[in-house]
């Protein structure tokens, strides 16, 4: 089996940032947030950070992405969303930049959102799903400001997704899918409410998704993807379930999926890379104890120093 080709992969994240005019780069320009926040998280994990990359320059632009409302677009400009405002609040996060926030505007923002059932709305056109509902609470837990919301109700709600396969799904009643189950147990983890989990049911459900070549798959039937390492993993870790996984051939799939030659991990073997892959490639290796890495944290998907110098403060 192949090593982790770190230096390449952290050389992969840095010039991806200067090719502005790719096409990756033009169909990602609404998701740059998005995007920042998985490429500077995996260079914190390979502990690269601080050398790499302009902390200034990167605060800057973030604020910049801020609106009058109090939530952040995706880029300077656009219109904000749940989703942005977690990455943003998650970059200033990494680099222990949390009190440039005014963080009574952004809790506004986020508490507006919640609905009468305890569920979110991932911005002022109203699409509700339990993505939204981890979102808000992950990004009000960092902020220190979650009692300004009905936590009960957010988490009635979210119970209300879970299904008789043990998972959870986007909306009452909808599929169990590992992406919103990652969403569903991270969002009860932060808030202290694993117990309404049904521990050996999703486990086994969560350890299904392994398939022959090691690699997990996000539902039945699916083909295995580099990211359900995350989705998949820090689920059954936050569940204490992660033992019911072959986690060496896991490893092995995940470096099968890197380019070792131009750095960047793909979705599976042969695919071309992207940034979102190498995160989640990474981070799923530092769930897996991977030599060299910063260990993650699976319910906040940070690297755990700086959720320990956040949370212990
Ligand atoms: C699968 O997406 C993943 C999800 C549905 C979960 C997304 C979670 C968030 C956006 C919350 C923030 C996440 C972190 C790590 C802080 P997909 O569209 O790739 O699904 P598919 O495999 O079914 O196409
Ligand atoms: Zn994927």
């Amino acid at each position: 089996m192949g090593e982790l080709a770190a230096e390449k992969h952290a050389k992969y994240i840095l010039t991806v940032e200067k090719k502005k005019d790719s096409i990756e780069s033009a169909l990602m320009e609404h998701l740059r947030i998005n995007g920042a926040y998985w490429g500077l998280t995996t260079l914190d994990i390979l502990d690269k950070l601080a050398a790499a990359v302009d902390q200034e320059t990167i605060i800057s632009w973030v604020m910049s992405c801020q609106h009058e409302s109090g939530g952040f677009g995706g880029n300077e400009g656009h219109d904000p969303h749940l989703l942005y405002t977690l990455s943003a609040i998650q970059i200033l996060a990494l680099f222990n930049k949390i009190d440039t926030l005014d963080i009574e505007k952004v809790t506004s923002y986020i508490t507006a959102l919640q609905n009468e059932d305890g569920s979110f709305s991932g911005d002022k056109w109203g699409e509700i799903d339990t993505r939204f509902s981890y979102v808000a609470i992950c990004s009000l837990a960092l902020l220190k400001q979650l009692d300004k919301i009905n936590v009960g109700k957010a988490v009635s709600y979210i119970i209300s997704c879970k299904n008789l396969d043990g998972g959870f799904g986007c909306t009452p009643g909808a599929e169990s899918h590992a992406g919103q189950i990652f969403c569903c147990v991270g969002a009860l983890a932060i808030t202290g409410s694993l117990h309404y989990v049904d521990k050996d049911l999703l486990g086994w459900w969560l350890c299904e998704r392994q398939v022959k070549s090691g690699g997990l798959n996000g539902r039945p039937e699916k083909l295995p993807d580099v990211c359900y390492s995350w989705w998949v993993l820090s689920s059954l870790i936050m569940i204490d379930r992660v033992h019911w996984i072959d986690k060496e051939k896991l490893v092995k799939f995940i470096l099968d999926c890197q380019d070792k030659e131009n750095g960047g991990i793909s979705d599976r073997p042969d695919d071309a890379v992207d940034v979102f892959h190498t995160y989640f490639g990474v981070a799923g290796l530092s769930l897996l104890e991977y030599p060299g890495l910063k260990a993650i944290d699976p319910a906040y998907a940070l690297p755990v120093d700086v959720i320990s110098r956040i949370l212990l403060h």
